[in-house]
């Protein structure tokens, strides 16, 4: 795999670079507009500098949200862009589209040393298309932009669109620095962890995480589950759970996880409950046992943070995916804000996985420092665990 030291080393003054980088940031709810969390930003502004100070013309490309092939202002570029320009400390120019003839007008006029970000990719049916023939014409479009091909978005690595996939086949490739530092972190963790291996799981759904629950499940000494989706495994169990997020189909599957994992894994013996999902609702701490049948469990309790916390404490590896309750919620962040300071304890290396639980670390105030690292993917992260191949990283090795 070339990586962009590669490029470098080629030289790139005058010539076009392409860089797909995952802008994907989350916005204050209550501040449209506002970016709440920019760690994907500067995860790859290191990647950004140095094309731009070796006198590339850069073209940064990225997808926002799920918007659904056609443009949508809910889901623009341009405050990212702004951002940006105020990350670099050099101005960023803005194209209202992807490959429309603005953005073929301002890519033919950029300037040695600058940087454009082109508009929201998945405004373009062919991003996502799973026809090859509809993703390749519009990778065609993106990569006559430019004489090179950098990827850097690790959050979208384990997504088969154009940007991420077809573009690479389509001009020289490199890997930014960003994708190399994830892909090695989680080779470390899932090839040869440091045992006592503990992995934290949490957010909503069982079904979203039972590929990797099952690829883990034989490598770790303790699987930790909190967040919406442990109210499946406690009925699993056979207690009430009440109006909290439950996923029925999936009860049984639980009970099979349960039964296989003989003790190693931890659910919550008390939470948060709360009469609705609201930073105002009347709210109690509950043991599991007697959860109100007209209340729903936003958080996990005190003496669940602190099971946790003792279990994450022998740990010499840990892994984390998904905030123990809604951290949004002022009333229920302890949980999230418990484990994660425990985390930062440990003596080992420990792996936050993206997403909602990095935005958490952050958002929470916690010191970035004191993770062992920070990954800017969730899916991709979770993905690789699974033992799955990621095509953009495929893409990439071809
Ligand atoms: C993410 O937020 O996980 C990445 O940016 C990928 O986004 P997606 O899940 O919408 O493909
Ligand atoms: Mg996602």
């Amino acid at each position: 795999m070339k990586t962009l030291d590669d490029l470098l080393g080629e030289g790139v003054s005058g010539r076009r670079v392409l860089v797909r980088a995952d802008l994907n940031v989350p916005f204050d709810k209550a501040n449209p507009g506002v970016i709440s969390d920019d760690g994907r930003a500067r995860a790859v502004l290191p990647t950004l500098i140095a094309l731009r100070d070796a006198g590339a013309r850069v073209i940064v490309m990225s997808h926002l949200g799920r918007p659904k092939g056609a443009p949508d202002p809910k889901y623009t570029l341009r405050p990212v862009a702004t951002r940006l320009a105020e990350l670099l400390g050099s101005s960023v120019v803005f194209a209202e589209d992807t490959v429309g003839p603005e953005a073929r007008q301002t890519v033919e006029s950029l300037q040695d040393g600058q940087v454009l970000l082109l508009e929201n990719l998945r405004f373009n049916k062919g991003e996502t298309s799973k026809d090859d023939a509809e993703r390749g014409a519009f990778a065609d479009e993106l990569a006559a932009f430019a004489d090179f091909y950098v990827d850097d978005a690790f959050g979208a690595v384990h997504r088969k669109h154009a940007s991420v996939y077809d573009v690479a086949a389509r001009l020289p490739h490199y890997a930014g620095g960003l994708v190399l530092k994830e892909v090695e972190v989680l080779k470390r963790v899932s090839e040869s962890p440091e045992q006592p291996y503990v992995v934290v799981l949490g957010g909503s759904k069982v079904s979203d995480k039972l590929a990797v629950i099952q690829a883990l499940l034989p490598k770790v000494d303790k699987l930790l589950v909190g967040g919406g989706m442990c109210f499946t495994f406690l009925k699993a169990q056979g207690h009430e759970v009440g109006k909290s997020l439950l996923e029925a189909e999936m009860i049984s599957v639980c009970q099979e996880l349960l039964a296989k994992a003989e003790g190693r894994i931890v659910l919550p013996v008390d939470v948060v409950a709360a009469t609705e999902f609201s930073a105002d609702a009347d709210h109690a701490v509950v043991d599991i046992s007697d959860i109100p049948g007209d209340r729903l469990g936003l958080d996990i309790g005190p003496k669940s943070t602190a099971l946790f916390a003792e279990a994450i404490a022998g740990a010499k590896t840990v892994f984390w995916n998904g905030p123990m309750g809604v951290f949004e919620l002022a009333p229920f962040a302890t949980g999230t804000r418990g484990v994660a300071e425990a985390i930062t304890k440990i003596d080992g290396f420990s792996v936050v996985g993206g997403g909602d639980s990095a935005a958490a670390v952050r958002t929470l105030g916690l010191d970035e420092n004191a993770f062992g690292h920070i990954s800017t993917g969730g899916g991709a992260s979770l993905e690789y665990l699974e033992g799955k191949t990621l095509p953009g990283v495929a893409a990439l090795e071809k």
